[in-house]
């Protein structure tokens, strides 16, 4: 039987610490579960018997070498693999320029080249233009399309002309409301082919917080749909975006709003309300030339603007670039998951989020692969679907999060017992840490104890997977992300000194957070319109290194153990939420005077939200007002995002100055209140007492 070391108890005991959140809240149960046997945890060797790697196979110390080398000479390495998987219009004359002290990184400098061209119509031209480029599987799974690279060609085509005729210009933001449906691929491809940068909006998604997006970028273009349908219910997209419409300065900003119509009939009645501005975009799309010159872009043009989360203030809206944005996703999507010739590549995540843009349509096209597009949820129409639809389309690669594995894990083997799965080699996992139990579920049950599960860490800054494992060459430990890829030079560092922990603890470990000392490719270059901020949070919180946020943990064989964010991140079912959003949405309501938010921790969505609210004078508790600010989060931010427990209090544990002291709440709501450290310096020591028996009465 295999012997946990003590790093590994360490840090499993750290990530299912209650503090964090993450994991599961029972460390004992866990390491029962993890009582794994040797072979499964060297499936390097497995992944070989299955999965021979042939020429260019690599063994573990191929990899430390060839890291090594690409650590040495970032700009040599990359510039390689820019000339071998990119075509350029023209060629680059520089691989890397700048650095993090004055944040102005560059990657193939002077190099002109088209993401869209490089995604698709090169590999039409290479004579793959039969070869399907995308499978896509509706809500209901009959409801299946399959889209070969020349169709796409034409379609992404047709796209870019109708929103070429709708005004749409080189360097526009362009915001795309859409479900996971094909056109949502297809339009991030038509805005790269016309120069256009897309800004996703993940369809969950409020009113509010869409406008919000819309907004900020000041983008002139809105692209949504009529509906979008997930586990049998429809989604009203549309009116949605009419909300939005209604808000900020939206409606001056916008242009255009192009309509996608689900399930299109030119006579069909339609099922939301029209307004100015709106266009059928069926209609348009059916009326243009289905080839579309690709423009030319330099390497450092804007591909696309995403959205995320930060600990403070509203989302920020980090841009990637196309060269080094697109070269990183081909890279680290063939490296990763072992990417072949006739794969049937499956990544089930949203293109709302950064999982979607590299590893549904970015990555694998720009290999020439086969992408599936999922629109469904895991459940629907029952806890077997994944696996069902891995048999039927013989899927080699998948790709999902740790809680969707927990959650599927709750239904028993019977699922994945049920279905062939042995065309898979490669198994994914993204967004969290993955706890063991869920890892040897995934590995034994889904698995079938011979594929490589593959813990990709990464985030959306990063463009592509930074730390991860890699099949047939990194022998996997569960609940570690492993080994850093290539070009990332991880740095563990002393959180209060800014420098790297050279000295390790008794038992051969580091202990830190986790930096990145080198520029690499993929990561964002700005916040667009808040190059200051981005300095803020990224590159001048250590100087000389990319600040992830992350604690990390790393252990006597250089391994990475993510602990979880140091800021106020919050990481629910793998959606990153801002405690500050969910504490704006919260005080927006007249009752409310002050609130605070806190991680907790889920079985199945890693964390939940606790919210502490404090009301004004003349108020009063009441689970009507309960109901009220749960809605209120659904509406200024998206259901997702909606706490579990809110607690009317009558103050929050405030420092003299009025600092609300966050740490005591996540100790109380993880029932960790033997370590509540120093609470004498509180305005109000005596209100510790009160939160407790609150939290505790909660059932
Ligand atoms: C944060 C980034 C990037 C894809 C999805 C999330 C956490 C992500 C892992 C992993 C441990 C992970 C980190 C990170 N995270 N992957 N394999 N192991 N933690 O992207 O929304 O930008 O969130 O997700 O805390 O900072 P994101």
């Amino acid at each position: 039987d295999f012997e946990l070391s003590d790093i590994e108890m360490k840090a499993l005991d750290s990530l299912n610490r209650p503090d964090g959140g993450w994991g599961l809240p029972n460390p004992h149960e866990i390491l029962d579960c993890n009582k794994m046997t040797e072979k499964s945890l060297a499936p390097h060797v497995i992944a070989k018997e299955i999965a021979p790697l042939g020429e260019g196979a690599m063994s573990l110390d191929d990899y430390k070498q060839l890291y090594a080398q690409s650590i040495a000479d970032p700009s040599a390495f990359w510039s390689a693999e820019a000339q071998k998987r990119l075509d350029w219009f023209t060629p680059f004359s520089q691989g890397l320029a700048g650095d993090f002290h004055a944040g102005d990184v560059t990657w193939f400098a002077g190099g002109k080249l088209n993401v869209c061209y490089n995604a698709v119509d090169r590999h039409v031209l290479n004579g793959n233009g039969d070869q399907v480029a995308m499978v896509f599987e509706g809500d209901e799974p009959t409801d299946i399309r399959k889209i070969t690279y020349l169709e796409l060609q034409r379609k992404v085509s047709q796209i870019a002309n109708a929103l070429k005729m709708s005004g749409v210009r080189k360097g526009d933001v362009v915001t795309v409301y859409l479900p996971m449906i094909p056109e949502l691929a297809m339009t991030m491809l038509a805005c790269a082919r016309i120069g256009a940068l897309h800004s996703v909006v993940f369809a969950g998604f409020s009113a509010e917080a869409l406008a919000q997006r819309i907004s900020a970028a000041a983008s002139k273009f809105l692209i949504t749909a009529d509906q979008g349908r997930r586990g049998g219910k429809s989604i009203p997209l549309k009116d949605i975006a009419n909300a939005a419409r209604e808000k900020l300065d939206c409606e001056e900003l916008l242009e255009k709003v192009l309509v996608f119509e689900r399930f299109y009939h030119p006579e069909s009645e339609l099922p939301y309300e029209r307004m100015p501005k709106d266009v059928r975009m069926d209609e348009l799309v059916a009326e243009q030339r289905p080839y579309c010159p690709p423009e030319t872009m330099d390497s450092e043009d804007g591909l696309f603007l995403l959205y995320t989360s930060g600990s403070t203030g509203k989302p920020k809206g980090l841009m990637h670039t196309s060269g080094g944005y697109a070269l990183y996703a081909a890279f680290t999507t063939q490296n990763t998951f072992d990417l072949r010739e006739g794969d049937l590549f499956a990544c089930v995540a949203d293109c709302g989020w950064i999982t979607g843009h590299t590893y549904v349509v970015y990555g694998p096209l720009l290999n020439g692969s086969t992408t599936f597009l999922f629109e469904s949820t895991p459940v629907y129409p029952d806890p077997g679907r994944y696996w069902d639809m891995v048999q039927r389309h013989k899927i080699t690669q998948f790709y999902t999060a740790p809680t969707a594995i927990r959650l599927l894990m709750r239904y028993g083997d019977e699922y994945p017992t049920k279905y062939d799965t042995s065309t898979v080699r490669v198994l994914g996992s993204v967004g969290e840490p993955i706890n063991p139990e869920a890892f040897r579920w995934y590995f034994e049950v889904v698995g079938k104890s011979k594929c490589t599960v593959v813990d990709t860490y990464w985030q959306t800054e990063t463009g592509g997977h930074v730390v991860t494992n890699f099949p047939g060459i990194t022998p996997m430990k569960p609940g570690s992300c492993t080994l850093p890829s290539y070009g990332i030079a991880t740095a563990v560092l002393d959180p209060l000194a800014g420098t790297p922990v050279t000295e390790p603890d008794e038992k051969g470990h580091y202990e830190g957070v986790l930096a990145i000392s080198k520029p690499w490719p993929g990561m964002a270059r700005t916040c667009i319109n808040a190059h200051q901020r981005y300095l803020k949070t990224y590159l001048h919180v250590y100087k000389g290194y990319y600040f992830t946020g992350d604690s990390v943990i790393l252990d006597q064989d250089g391994y990475h153990w993510i602990i979880g964010r140091v800021d106020d991140v919050l990481n629910v079912s793998g959606h990153r939420i801002g405690t500050a959003e969910v504490e704006s949405a919260l005080v927006a309501h007249g009752a409310v005077a002050q609130a605070a938010v806190v991680g907790q921790p889920h079985e199945i969505k890693g964390q939940s939200i606790a919210a502490f609210v404090m009301l004004v004078e003349g108020q009063s508790e009441s689970e009507a007002l309960v109901n009220e600010l749960k809605n209120l989060v659904r509406k200024e931010i998206g259901g997702f995002a909606s706490p579990d427990m809110i607690l009317v209090t009558p103050s929050l544990p405030m420092t003299r100055s009025g600092k609300i002291m966050r740490r005591i709440l996540r100790k109380i709501v993880c029932h960790e209140v033997d370590s509540l450290g120093d609470t004498s310096t509180l305005a109000d020591p005596s209100i510790v007492d009160v939160l407790i028996e609150k939290v505790a009465s909660f059932n």
